[in-house]
């Protein structure tokens, strides 16, 4: 029998797995359609794909209903009981509101497992921040100083950590200008904010159905595919893009690397009317 000096030990160096779903527009009604697309189905085929990487915590910014109706986040909590009983070990679900959600509704009806009610967690070695860029009312987002304040106060309690900020709003041009019209208005305040502190590694949003990933000043700037339609990138106007439905992972290295790819479900064959002019 080994002794436990000779026992392997966990890797300190290994990354945490994280899954990035985001805008699954899900219906009071489950065989609700986006477009023509049924959003519950395209988020359990990709779910049921994401669950095959194990994930040890997922996070979901924003859209997660179409209607804000408190049957459409029982669905949510439903595919995602699934999802987690169908992964080696039932990952956390954090999450954050968008415009087209009902943060009331939301915060009663999403608190069975896997979703969790923290607005910030710890995942590996890096702290998480989840905020709420929702104007009620309104498409486009806006940090209240309450929410800035509270990233600051976060930031500043884990300051020996890498940090990754979540919220729904793009907080930087998409180069779509009917897209840039409805991103966060304080933009300024938000990145002031995020300058302020060494460990922020990365941003993470949803609201704009397409993969970015780009730079500021060191810090990563992502955005994640939908979970159901898709909208054309660099485009003046409202766009469907017939890219299938998808999900980001990240791998999150304790020294504060981040890794990370998006995946297709290339299998689920729903895609959203083409002709479409808004949404
Ligand atoms: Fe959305």
């Amino acid at each position: 029998m080994p002794n436990r000096s000779s026992m392997p030990s966990p890797r300190q160096d290994a990354p945490a797995s994280v899954l990035h779903i985001t805008d699954t527009h899900l219906f009071a009604k489950r065989d609700g359609r986006l477009l023509g697309m049924n959003t519950y189905d395209s988020l359990t085929a990709v779910l049921a794909d994401a669950a095959q990487s194990a994930p040890d915590a997922a996070l979901a910014t924003g859209d997660l209903a179409q209607d804000g109706a408190a049957e459409a986040y029982a669905h949510l909590t439903e595919a995602l009981a699934a999802f987690a009983a169908a992964c080696a070990a039932p990952p956390p679900v954090y999450w954050l509101p968008g415009n087209h959600d009902a943060p009331p509704v939301m915060r009663a009806a999403l608190v069975k497992p896997p979703l969790r009610p923290e607005r910030e967690a710890i995942i590996g070695n890096w702290q998480v921040i989840l905020l709420d860029s929702t104007v009620p009312g309104e498409v486009g987002g806006r940090l209240s100083d309450a929410e800035l304040a509270r990233l600051d106060a976060s930031l500043a309690a884990q300051a020996d950590r890498p940090a990754l900020v979540c919220l729904h709003h793009n907080p930087v041009s998409v180069n779509a200008q009917w897209m840039d019209s409805i991103g966060l208005a304080n933009a300024d305040a938000f990145f002031e904010t995020l300058d302020r502190w060494a460990s922020v590694r990365a941003v993470l949003w949803g609201h704009v159905h397409q993969e970015i990933d780009i730079e500021r000043r060191g810090v990563r700037l992502m955005a994640s595919p939908s979970t159901c339609i898709q909208f054309r990138p660099q485009t003046a106007q409202f766009g469907i893009d017939q890219r299938a439905p998808g999900y980001r992972r990240l791998w999150l290295y304790p020294d504060g690397r981040l890794e990370t790819r998006v995946f297709r479900v290339e299998s689920f064959a729903g895609r959203a009317d083409a002709e479409a002019t808004g949404y």
